[in-house]
């Protein structure tokens, strides 16, 4: 069983079912597969998590769904280290302010089950903690709130080990974005490894959410935008605002930066030639990008191969693509430079 964003399932089956999975059971952002042999669980872009299903349950009574999990696991070894409850994107990303994640009915949900779930089947002393790598995740998808899929996958990468593929977050002060959320899970994913004094340059970084958020981090930023950044971030003593567009500014303003964010609305294929402009500069010396890819619309997706065949010029040490779980139709590249 996967889950996605509410509007990826299209593209989340048709990747799947081009690996040999049949397709089964199946509603906006959650797909479910069968396949013959014991075949590895697929991952892809637009996948956010991916779990062996052992079943679902249909009812009004979470007691009578618990009994049906508590049911289907019994073939397992137990206990299982963690247990992931999150419900199904209901919306698009962003529409009608939605963000993915545990809400008020999935966390009384979760702890409704580690109660009754009890030790003997649950090693962890709270529901929806970062499992650590190789650590066995019970996973329970709230389709519906009186529908549920039960599952189970291996923490390995940062995203499997996150409850339901989102990046548990703790802003220290009120972010001026949900860009701050963005950003925040994008240098996770992409395992950069950004340190207090670095010089890290955003282009597209009005109001301000990501810049907040690599501020907090301890580095030192620009940010180009055209338009005004939020004054808690403009009046930063570790900010500097160019006001303009990336391609307007000569290259030398970006010598020392070693990152690059790149979030401005723009198509991806002018993304990607102010990029590689900057990158290519004998004045720059970037290490790793993070660039969004505004899809539009998911048909646009089928371009993604082509935006990667386009950033392989470069020369780059590694590509990582993924549709972060708080990205809207869009897509983040990870492009490791080499230095
Ligand atoms: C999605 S918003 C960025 C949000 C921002 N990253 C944050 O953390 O709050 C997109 C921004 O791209 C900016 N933009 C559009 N074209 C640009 C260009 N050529 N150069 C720089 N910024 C641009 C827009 O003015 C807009 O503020």
């Amino acid at each position: 069983m996967f889950s996605c964003a509410h509007g990826a399932e299209g593209i989340v089956k048709e990747s799947i079912a081009s690996a040999g999975w049949r397709l089964s059971f199946s509603r906006p952002g959650f797909v479910t597969a069968k396949h013959n042999d014991n075949a590895p669980l697929p991952t892809d872009i637009f996948i956010r998590t991916a779990s062996r299903s052992l079943g679902s349950g249909k009812s009004s009574n979470a007691d009578e769904l618990i009994e049906r999990l508590i049911e289907s696991i019994s073939t397992l070894s137990l206990p299982l280290d963690h247990l992931h409850v999150w419900p199904r994107d209901r919306a698009p990303i962003g529409r009608f302010d939605f963000e993915p994640g545990s809400d008020e009915v999935s966390m009384a949900v979760a702890s409704r089950i580690l109660e009754r779930l009890g030790p003997e089947r649950l090693r962890c002393s709270a529901a929806n903690e970062i499992a650590q790598p190789s650590e066995e995740v019970l996973d329970v998808v709230l389709v519906d709130p009186s529908h549920w899929f039960f599952g189970t996958h291996t923490a390995t990468t940062l995203p499997t080990r996150w409850p339901g593929g989102v990046q548990p977050v703790s802003p220290e002060y009120e972010p001026i974005s949900r860009a701050y959320y963005k950003a925040a899970e994008a240098i996770a994913w992409s395992g950069f490894d950004l340190r207090p004094g670095d010089l890290a340059v955003e282009v597209g970084s009005a109001p301000g959410g990501a810049c907040g958020r690599l501020l907090e981090m301890g580095l030192d930023v620009i940010g180009i935008d055209p338009a005004e950044m939020d004054p808690r971030i403009a009046e930063h003593p570790r900010f500097m605002h160019y006001a303009a567009r990336a391609g307007d500014l000569p290259r030398r303003i970006y010598r020392g930066a070693k990152w690059l964010l790149v979030d401005s609305t723009v198509k991806p294929d002018a993304t990607l030639s102010t990029v590689r402009n900057i990158v290519d500069s004998r004045e720059t010396s970037i290490r790793g990008c993070l660039i969004t890819m505004k899809l539009g619309d998911y048909e646009r997706a089928s371009q993604i191969p082509r935006w990667r065949r386009e950033v392989e010029r470069w020369r780059p040490e590694r590509i990582e693509i993924r549709h972060l779980a708080r990205n809207r139709c869009e897509v983040c590249f990870a492009v490791t430079l080499r230095t």
